[in-house]
């Protein structure tokens, strides 16, 4: 699975009839919601904690709502007021609810006069769910703490108390104070030249959903590489960032010319420490990014490509329900590709395609039934389950689709349509249909029958009509592998020197699950996949020489693990290795190291899956 392998934490199968809204969330959107956020917070790294005030602004639907329900998640409430309009704060009776273990906590603020503002007071855990707090020691250059936050899917509520579904939107600003000589930045405007003086304001001007909520601070350098983006990370890795990401301003031009205006006035990247759990995150204005896609060659910038996409899919047209992010992730999955495409060619983009596409067709049908649709049956899955290969791979190949039997400048034209038609709103997988009807399908007759779409969006599997891109490349690929798996070519014969980043990974990704030992370290020897520097290659040759049994690459993988917490490259090598008891204690111990060092998402996985192996080895 492309990135989210393991953020399976089971299904959530909530009642029905308790949530008549997004059943992600506690809030109750249709009594009231929140339009804006005021922020005030301190970072105190000694104690991992952000101590502070939300003050939400309120817009009453219901004129017998008894109550304002938010969504948190081990926060520390110190007290809820009433804001009048001239300031005054009055205290409201509350409630915190048992913690739910995917939920969290609902808190029940009793408000039967329908205050405008409501200030919460709080603190937030060392442990919360979408905070990773890092020493000075486990920072790149050694000299400051660092701290991040990562909202979506629901983790918000870990570190603000709101209303944390996808489907309310609200402007925000802040105040946040920092000590000196750290830089604190949100997914909100920054300005490289703000001082460094422990007090920063933040504005974010335009309505977002909460898990596009984001904070950052630690010792952190900027380096521009164009008029409206830069990159900002640590004061050591910030030059290598900026050559790697050099081409940010041609992906936003190119992004503009297909789908309008870029709205969000800048685009500036944040580049991480290793521990980030996700490859990217689109937060408007500063897009988080792991540092594992710095190889020196550009060749994994595409996860920047995806995460500016998100900037019209996702961040300007959002879905709604945690169940419809395929409306998120595979229109963004699409555009990526638009955008690799204009600026690296078409041979890069239909590599990219195929690998994905190739790992899904192999995927799929495992999958339960209603996980192997784009829009599963409504409220049957958890925020997390939701996100998986389906909405990115089945998602995007699914406009591919339509953008070849429509063409493309009809369908660019469409697309662009859409974006402009639902901008700034939230939406559901029926909402967007009831627009590509009249708009697409009926206006171009003849081209794709309702039913055809519909065996897209609803159905299981890949439907007949899925089109695939050629490349000679993967072709000769595949030969390749074929005869080293057959025995007839050596694997110092192959032609592998010619090969990209995206050649290696298609090469290892249809090796045979467990390979045969002698291949593996023939392999090796000839091409020296121990100690790669690229993580995406890394992440496939140690699974595939751990399934073989060479335990000569076990340290190499260890460090491996160690060193990177990003999800989709770590998880799979604990999941290699647990299939034997002894590798089942190596990963352990491997863990016990590499703990401290992981963001609570990763721990959390991690742990779920030495949980699984102990007992399936009982
Ligand atoms: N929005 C996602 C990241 C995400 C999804 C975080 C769900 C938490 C829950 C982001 O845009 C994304 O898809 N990132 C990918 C990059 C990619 C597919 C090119 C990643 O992190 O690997
Ligand atoms: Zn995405």
């Amino acid at each position: 699975m492309r990135l989210l392998c393991a953020l399976a934490f089971g299904s959530l199968l909530l009642p029905l009839s308790a949530y008549a809204n997004d059943p992600s969330s506690y809030a109750q959107p249709d009594q009231v919601r929140m339009t804006h956020l005021d922020l005030d917070l301190k970072i105190d790294f000694p104690h991992k904690r952000l101590d502070g005030q939300a003050t939400l602004t309120l817009d009453w639907k219901d004129p017998k709502a008894p109550l304002l329900v938010l969504d948190t998640r081990d926060l520390g409430i110190v007290g809820v007021d009433a804001i009048s309009a001239d300031g005054n704060a009055t205290p409201l009776p509350y409630a915190v609810s048992r913690r739910d273990k995917e939920l969290g906590s609902k808190l029940s603020i009793s408000a039967p006069r329908h205050p405008a503002r409501v200030r919460i007071s709080y603190s937030t855990s060392p442990k919360a769910s979408g905070l990773q707090w890092l020493s000075p020691a486990q920072t790149a250059d050694h000299k400051q703490p660092f701290m991040f936050s990562q909202s979506e899917a629901i983790n918000a509520r870990s570190w603000v108390p709101l209303q944390d579904s996808p489907a309310i939107r609200f402007t925000y600003d802040a105040h946040v104070s920092a000590p000196k000589g750290i830089r604190v930045v949100m997914s909100a405007l920054n300005d490289a030249k703000h001082p460094l003086n422990g007090d920063f304001r933040f504005d974010q001007p335009h309505p977002i959903p909460s898990y596009l909520l984001a904070i950052a601070a630690g010792d952190i350098a900027v380096r521009k590489t164009g008029p409206r983006s830069a990159v900002y990370a640590e004061p050591s890795v910030v030059g290598k960032a900026a050559h790697e990401f050099e081409d940010t301003e041609k992906m936003i031009d190119t992004a503009e010319a297909l789908y309008g205006p870029y709205r969000w006035g800048r685009y500036d990247l944040l580049v991480l420490p290793p521990s980030f759990p996700f490859g990217g995150m689109e937060n408007p204005d500063m897009t988080f990014a792991t540092p594992t896609i710095i190889v020196g060659d550009k060749s994994l910038v595409s996860v920047i490509s995806h995460e500016l996409a998100h900037s019209w899919s996702g961040n300007l047209v959002t879905s709604a329900d945690w169940r419809d992010i395929w409306l998120n992730e595979g229109f963004t999955t699409y555009v990526q590709g638009r955008i690799t495409e204009a600026l690296y060619g078409e041979r890069q983009a239909n590599e990219e395609i195929l690998l994905s596409a190739r790992a899904l067709q192999k995927s799929i049908d495992k999958m339960p039934p209603n996980a192997q649709k784009l829009a599963p049956d409504p409220r049957s899955v958890g925020a997390d389950d939701a996100l998986s290969d389906v909405a990115y791979d089945k998602g995007s190949w699914f406009l591919r689709t339509l953008e070849q039997k429509f063409g493309r400048s009809h369908f660019d034209a469409y697309l662009k349509g859409y974006f402009d038609h639902f901008a700034w709103h939230s939406i559901t997988t029926e909402q967007m249909l009831a627009y590509l009807k009249p708009n697409l399908i009926d206006k171009y007759p003849g081209k794709m029958s309702w039913d055809d779409v519909k065996a897209w969006v609803y159905g299981t599997g890949l439907p007949k009509d899925a089109a695939l891109p050629d490349s000679p490349r993967f072709d000769a690929i595949d030969r390749e592998r074929n005869a080293f798996l057959a025995g007839t070519l050596p694997a110092k014969k192959l032609d592998a020197k010619r090969w990209n980043t995206q050649e290696w990974l298609y090469f290892l990704d249809r090796l045979p699950d467990a390979p045969r030992l002698a291949l593996m370290q023939q392999m090796d020897a000839a091409w020296h996949l121990t100690g790669t520097p690229n993580a995406e290659i890394g992440m496939r040759w140690y699974s595939h020489a751990i399934a073989a049994g060479d335990k000569a690459v076990w340290p190499a993988a260890a460090r491996h693990m160690t060193r990177i917490g990003r999800l989709y490259l770590t998880i799979p090598l604990y999941k290699a290795l647990v299939k034997t008891p002894a590798g089942l204690a190596f990963a352990e111990q491997v863990y016990a190291k590499a703990k401290a060092g992981y963001h609570p998402l990763t721990q959390q996985v991690v742990e779920s899956v030495l949980a699984a192996a102990k007992a399936a080895h009982r």
